[in-house]
């Protein structure tokens, strides 16, 4: 194991010349130690009022979708959609950022920068293994980032095509393909490739975005080449699609794909290489008021086997500050059976734990109206799990500085910043975990079967919890609260 600094992770100095750093990099795991870096955040992250402290910000101006999430020798790659030149949107770059836990991230060099084809869209990254493409030029594997080169915002305006760059050095140095686009202008501006490789007919497959309500289906055997295999409209969706399979309840005899879109609407159906069959409704994985164009990582190994997610929180706001928008916390997706029928359920990494630190614990208490079990916490940062049985209450919640997570009983009604998801108690129990960040709060139930992520500007001197319950008693029969650490500390891996 190499142990570099972050200078030196970032320039390859601490093992000589850059080229056998990277070479070295993708020989052998390399660590970067934050420890060793002299003045590490204090420049950026401390004291800014409005800074998310356990989820991904750039250090400066815009950023949108998240690009490219992609799993490689122990470290998870965040390409970010990003204004280097501004906090609006604009010159869409990919902007660049890894974590070896999917908590702390480092943020790289931007990797990707616009060219004579257009600024540089949403897309998405895969490792070639098998080196399909040809691109690989050492011993390490090659990843491979199919964008949407958005030809409206070119030097001389175009069409919307699809394009690809490749790394031979674990994502930090990228040469775009010289042929680009590998896809030429379908539809309007279509765009938002999202490719996986399919196991069973061996090749790779693109969901990508057309127009309106549409998208397609390509398939390609080498990255560059790609054919059309089939549309899918998905009413009420546009931008970004997602395509996965799934274990339903973890049974990986019985599973279904899952066909995603930007509004974290999807459909789930079967999938052989050639044909997505519809088998559900249309349905919501999300319903809070800030979560758009989410994407899955590619490559997570086998022996992980996660699906994991992570979201752009759109329309959040950040006075003053000298970036603009974050991400959500990362998300495992699940397959679940409900009396409803089976769901797509989205729940935080387990790698939250990484900075939980002090924690209480209540269990079996009865709770009456003007009680507050939680009067004497205070704080910013906050993980809480709670399962409650409602009694006989009307309504009961947990109120994070000083906004509600409501549950309305009559109504089977959760409710938190203006959304509203309907929830029916499973085995009498409603169970909560909630993550509050300084401008978010997430709020999942029953192990992800509603999800809630919406960003708030709460008063910085507010920093109360309260567990509450309004016209009767409830039961709290289990009650977590951990405070949380700021990634941007130096406690860092
Ligand atoms: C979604 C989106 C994508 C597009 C990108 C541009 O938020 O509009 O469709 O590729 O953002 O930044």
């Amino acid at each position: 194991m190499l142990v570099v600094n972050r200078r030196e992770f970032l320039r390859g100095a601490g093992v000589g010349a850059a080229s056998l750093f990277f070479s070295q990099l993708n020989a052998q795991a390399v660590r970067f130690d934050a420890s060793q870096d002299e003045n590490l955040f204090s420049s950026y992250y401390n004291n800014e009022k409005y800074r998310p402290q356990f989820h991904f910000t750039p250090k400066r101006n815009w950023m949108n979708d998240p690009n490219g999430l992609v799993y490689y020798k122990g470290e998870y790659h965040l390409f970010f959609q990003h204004n280097p030149k501004g906090k609006n949107w604009g010159n869409m770059t990919w902007g660049h950022a890894v974590s070896e836990d999917l908590v702390h991230w480092l943020q790289l060099p931007d990797a990707i920068e616009p060219d004579e084809l257009g600024t540089i869209f949403s897309g998405s990254a895969v490792v070639d293994w098998n080196n399909t493409a040809g691109l690989q030029t050492g011993k390490g594997k090659v990843i491979v980032a199919i964008y949407t080169s958005a030809g409206d915002f070119a030097p001389d305006k175009k069409p919307f095509t699809q394009s690809i760059a490749y790394s031979n050095d674990c994502g930090r140095t990228w040469k775009k393909y010289e042929k680009n686009p590998v896809l030429g202008h379908i539809a309007g501006q279509n765009r938002d490739p999202k490719v996986i490789w399919h196991k069973s007919s061996r090749r790779w497959v693109m969901a990508l975005y057309l127009n309106d309500n549409d998208y397609t289906l390509f398939s390609s055997k080498n990255l560059k080449d790609w054919s059309r295999l089939c549309d899918i409209n998905l009413a009420g969706a546009s931008e970004c699609p997602d395509i996965f399979e799934l274990a339903v309840d973890g049974n990986a005899k019985n599973r279904r794909w899952v066909f995603w879109a930007a509004n974290g609407s999807y459909v789930l159906g079967t999938f052989d290489g050639e044909k997505f069959n519809k088998e559900s409704d249309i349905l919501l994985a999300e319903t809070g008021a800030n979560f758009y164009a989410a994407q899955t990582f590619s490559n997570i190994p086998e022996t992980d086997g996660r699906r994991i997610q992570i979201a752009w929180m759109r329309g959040g706001r950040y006075p003053d500050m000298p970036f603009n928008q974050q991400m959500s916390f990362p998300c495992e997706l699940t397959l679940r059976t409900f009396p409803e029928g089976i769901r797509l359920c989205r729940q935080p990494v387990r790698e939250i734990e990484k900075i939980q630190s002090k924690e209480y614990r209540w269990k079996n208490k009865t709770l009456k109206t003007g009680d507050n079990l939680l009067c004497d916490i205070s704080g910013e940062l906050f993980h809480v799990c709670a399962e409650i049985e409602p009694v006989n209450a009307a309504e009961f919640g947990i109120k994070v500085h000083g906004e509600a997570v409501n549950y309305n009983v009559s109504k089977n009604e959760l409710s938190c910043l203006g959304r509203k998801a309907s929830l029916k108690p499973l085995s009498g129990k409603i169970r909560l975990e909630i993550l509050i960040d300084r401008t978010s709060i997430e709020v999942f139930c029953d192990d992800g079967r509603v999800s809630m992520s919406s960003c708030f500007l709460p008063k910085p001197e507010e920093k109360t919890l309260e567990i509450y319950t309004k016209d009767g008693e409830v039961k709290i029969t289990s009650l977590r609260v951990y405070k949380l650490r700021s990634i941007w500390q130096k406690t860092i891996i």
